[in-house]
């Protein structure tokens, strides 16, 4: 059996890029492996939050998980700030890294607009990622493609560790899905569906209501040349159309372009509207039936217990190893 971890951070809703690059893995993923899922507190807060705001959020999240399907039976699920051994090891693997490595970090790049001072956290983000990896000795890290590079320094790290201190951390693999490891904006297909693109008809919410759906697909952004195709170089708009259609359904992208053979954008889209509603619908009644219950905290607390376990004992290894305490 193999170790799986991932995170998300509790930063308003989820869209569809989160649920089809990482969510539907981490459920796929609990069947065959011991799971691990973290809401990542301490990542959202490397840039100003409202207190009420992210607690709040990361309850949304929590329940979010349960209703896509987690079962914390299988799966522990936890709120990475109650586990106070990320933060400890994320200063150890803040002494092995170097600011040449993290300031090639492209998404710090994009969240420091290259102004000469950021915010530390923001540098320092893909460590606290890294520890939140290695403390749960993970071999599989299911995420989105736009993780890629923090997985190659997550990689980095354990390599250079294990070579100065001998063996100390598990070597982790990311893990990227076919369809839906990168999810594009619905207005702009050129860059990814984010939560922080002020336009709100550019991606779809797990949470969104059918009419919100449907607007937000009718007026995706395709091309004028009238084909449904596969080449996101020349039609990117209609190519993530398929791909969140072949994602959503299972159906292979080259199945839904033989069956709209001679079709037009528009009778794609409306069967893309139906297929999104019918795959969130029961997300949603899920969702909020768990959102209000105690038991979505109780499950919290429980999974707080079953990480520390594993994070205990990593972070006694890696104290012996530096020659930490006494
Ligand atoms: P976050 O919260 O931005 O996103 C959560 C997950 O969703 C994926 N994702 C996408 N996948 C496909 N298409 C998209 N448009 C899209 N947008 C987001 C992300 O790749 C991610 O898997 N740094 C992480 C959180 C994190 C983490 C970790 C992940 C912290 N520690 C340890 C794995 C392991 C992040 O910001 O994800």
């Amino acid at each position: 059996m193999k170790r799986v971890f991932s995170g998300v951070q509790p930063t308003g809703n989820l869209h569809l890029g989160n649920y089809l690059g990482a969510l539907k893995q981490f459920v796929e993923l609990q069947n065959e492996d011991e799971c691990v899922y973290c809401i990542v507190d301490m990542h959202s807060i490397t840039v100003p939050q409202d207190p009420k705001e992210l607690k709040a959020h990361t309850l949304d999240i929590a329940a979010l998980y349960l209703a896509v399907g987690l079962d914390p039976k299988k799966s522990i699920v936890f709120v990475q700030s109650t586990v106070p051994q990320h933060a400890e090891l994320s200063w150890v693997l803040t002494c092995n890294s170097y600011t040449g490595e993290l300031s090639r970090m492209t998404q710090y790049k994009q969240k420091s607009h290259g102004q000469e001072s950021a915010p530390t956290g923001l540098f320092m983000y893909p460590v606290l990622m890294a520890a939140d990896i290695l403390l749960y000795d993970t071999d599989i890290v299911p995420v989105g493609n736009d993780q890629k590079q923090h997985i190659e320094l997550t990689r980095d790290l354990a390599i250079r560790v294990n070579n100065k201190y001998g063996k100390t951390f598990v070597v982790p693999d990311g893990r990227f899905l076919k369809a839906g490891a990168r999810v594009m904006s619905l207005d702009d297909p050129t860059s990814k569906m984010s939560k922080s693109n002020p336009n709100e008809k550019s991606r779809i919410s797990l949470l969104d209501p059918p009419n919100k759906i449907k607007k937000a697909i009718m007026s995706a952004t395709t091309d004028s040349d009238g084909v449904i195709a596969f080449d996101v170089e020349n039609k990117p708009g209609v190519s993530n159309l398929l791909s969140i259609y072949s994602a959503l359904s299972g159906k292979p992208v080259e199945d839904i372009c033989a069956e709209y053979e001679g079709h037009g954008y528009g009778d794609l889209k409306k069967a893309l509207v139906e297929i999104t509603v019918d795959a969130l619908t029961p997300i949603q009644q899920r969702y909020n039936e768990i959102r209000p219950s105690q038991e979505l905290v109780d499950i919290l607390k429980d999974g707080t217990e079953r990480a520390s376990v594993i994070a205990e004992a990593t972070m006694k290894r890696v104290k012996e190893n530096f020659g930490l305490g006494l």
